[in-house]
């Protein structure tokens, strides 16, 4: 990977076509390395957001930038090579758990999916089930927990090795150990990539490099925690109720 990660959102406007709902005049910057919390009520425009980096939808006005390229001249396939993804319905197919983590990267050695998988706090369910790597998922992953269907994501994403990272981190509960393990493997991951997360979690936020907060498709507080926390607005009164 030649690619540092550094990402810009130049004055970026984007609306559905029918609705006009969308996302307004959005400009921030972040290094390598960096991560951006983006907080905000249903609707606001997270998703939206998250979805103009992979070019699931175009800006209308403004650009988006990787290390200084405009990511409309870059190919959606080189783009997936750049930005790998954690969701909340982690986008597991019926195959084996070893082909699952395998996805982005079929050429990687078994030897290599055991590592990534150790890395994402997995190995150890893994080798607990009768069938281990060849444990088939279920549609959609139904065959396994929401835990363990996070964990092979991550252990995927790592696998992938992608200088940016998009991740939207699951409201549903998990156990408290569970929870605990998931949250080592993202912070894992999320060492040395860029981050973009729709967070969910105040100690994600606290950890955040900058936090953007939105409603309505409009950017309306953004900057470090601690910053926003004192400005008493929205992200202030958010972190009071
Ligand atoms: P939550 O995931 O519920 O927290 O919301 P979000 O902040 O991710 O909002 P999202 O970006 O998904 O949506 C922003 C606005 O665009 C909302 O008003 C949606 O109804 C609208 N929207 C989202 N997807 C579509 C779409 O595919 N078509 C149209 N027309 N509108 C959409
Ligand atoms: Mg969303």
């Amino acid at each position: 990977q030649n690619v540092k990660g550094r990402v810009s959102f130049e004055d970026v406007t984007f609306h559905f076509e029918n609705s006009g709902q969308g996302v307004e005049n959005v400009n921030f910057a972040i290094e390598p390395g960096q991560t951006v919390a983006i907080v905000g009520p249903t609707g606001a425009g997270k998703t939206t957001l998250i979805n103009l980096l992979q070019r699931v939808q175009e800006p209308n006005e403004g650009r988006i930038l990787i290390d200084g390229v405009d990511i409309s001249n870059v190919t959606r396939k080189s783009l997936r090579q750049s930005v790998a993804t954690v969701f909340q319905d982690a986008g597991l197919f019926n195959r084996s758990i070893e082909s699952n983590i395998r996805v982005g990267r079929e050429d990687a050695s078994l030897g290599d999916v055991r590592d990534a998988a150790s890395a994402a706090s997995a190995a150890d369910f893994i080798a607990a089930k009768s069938d281990g790597y060849e444990t088939v998922a279920g549609e959609r992953g139904g065959q396994l927990s929401g835990g363990e269907r996070q964990r092979i994501a991550i252990a995927r994403a790592m696998l992938k090795d992608s200088p940016i990272l998009v991740l939207d981190e699951a409201t549903s509960a998990l156990d408290v150990e569970t929870e605990e393990k998931v949250k080592t493997a993202i912070d894992g991951l999320r060492s040395n990539r860029t981050t973009f997360v729709i967070a969910h979690r105040l100690s994600t936020v606290r950890d955040a490099d900058l936090v953007i907060f939105m409603d309505r498709g409009k950017v309306v507080e953004m900057g470090g925690f601690d910053e926003l926390a004192r400005q008493g607005g929205r992200f202030a009164s958010l972190l009071r109720a």
